[in-house]
């Protein structure tokens, strides 16, 4: 079977655990080199030991704007350039909106929104220099529709799914793809709270009856990031099990 990365490199954001690490579990096995970058060190670099001579972790804060020429040294360094970015790290605090706290508001926004645009901004010159490349920003279904308790979530997730366009505009004729995913409720750590899998799980019932894990994600980013999707740019894909298609009765 052909490999649909093979000989691509690629930056994860957030690939210690949960959607980021499926993906970079996956674009191992798809012939790809990989860069784990996350804040959380010892977790990536436990990761890049598992996946062996083809992984590379590096300790990385992607609302820090120094912390982004460390990530792209690492990789050039490493593997020679960059090819893909996934901008997946995130968190995930919910507060009434009477209650959120300014503070809580901006850190929400640095980590979701800001990081997304200095990745972007990082990767577009050694992307360019390469011929091109795809980038591939995580919203949510958070920034498709207004979700109560999540004002700082939401906004991060709708800007996100905005700067996609933007970027997708300029960088197009720099060869350079760039969309949005926007996954409903996915089983990682950020949502162990929620209890999905389990029979007292928080409410959100997809018309596919099941909700997403690690590994539907992972296929939807082999996709974003090969050539396959080569005339896709600017898109947004809702990949939720069906949720924002419409109420399911029950
Ligand atoms: N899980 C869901 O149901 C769901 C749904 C829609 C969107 N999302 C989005 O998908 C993305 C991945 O979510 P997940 O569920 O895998 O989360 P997760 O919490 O399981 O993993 C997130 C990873 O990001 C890292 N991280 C956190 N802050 C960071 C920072 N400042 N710099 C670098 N790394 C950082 C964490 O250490 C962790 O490894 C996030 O952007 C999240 O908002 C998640």
């Amino acid at each position: 079977m052909v490999s649909r990365l093979e000989g691509k490199v690629a930056v994860i954001t957030g690939a210690a655990m949960g959607m980021g690490a499926g993906a970079a579990r996956r674009f191992i096995t798809e012939g790809a080199r990989v860069v784990l970058a996350d804040i959380d060190l010892p977790a990536a670099a436990a990761l890049a030991k598992e996946l062996g001579d083809n992984a590379v972790a590096v300790g990385h804060d992607v609302s820090d704007e120094g912390s982004w020429e460390t990530v792209v040294g690492t990789a050039e360094a490493a593997f020679g350039g960059i090819d893909i970015l996934l901008n997946n790290a995130g968190i995930w605090r919910t507060a009434p909106l009477v209650e959120q706290s300014a503070e809580g508001f901006d850190r929400i926004i640095a980590v979701n929104l800001r990081g997304v645009f200095l990745g972007m901004r990082a990767v577009a010159t050694p992307m360019r220099a390469r011929g091109g490349g795809s980038i591939v920003n995580t919203s949510s279904t958070a920034g498709l529709v207004g979700l109560a308790n999540m004002v700082a979530y939401g906004a991060s997730k709708w800007g996100v799914r905005g700067i996609t366009k933007v970027a997708a505009v300029e960088l197009g004729p720099w060869g350079i793809r760039v969309n949005s995913i926007h996954p409903g409720g996915v089983d990682t750590p950020m949502t162990a709270s929620l209890r999905f899998g389990r029979e007292d799980a928080v409410a959100t019932h997809p018309p596919i009856g099941r909700h997403g894990t690690p590994s539907d994600i992972a296929d939807l980013h082999v996709f974003l990031s090969s050539d396959e999707s080569s005339w896709i740019t600017g898109s947004e894909i809702y990949i939720d099990g069906g949720l924002m298609a419409g109420p399911t009765p029950h």
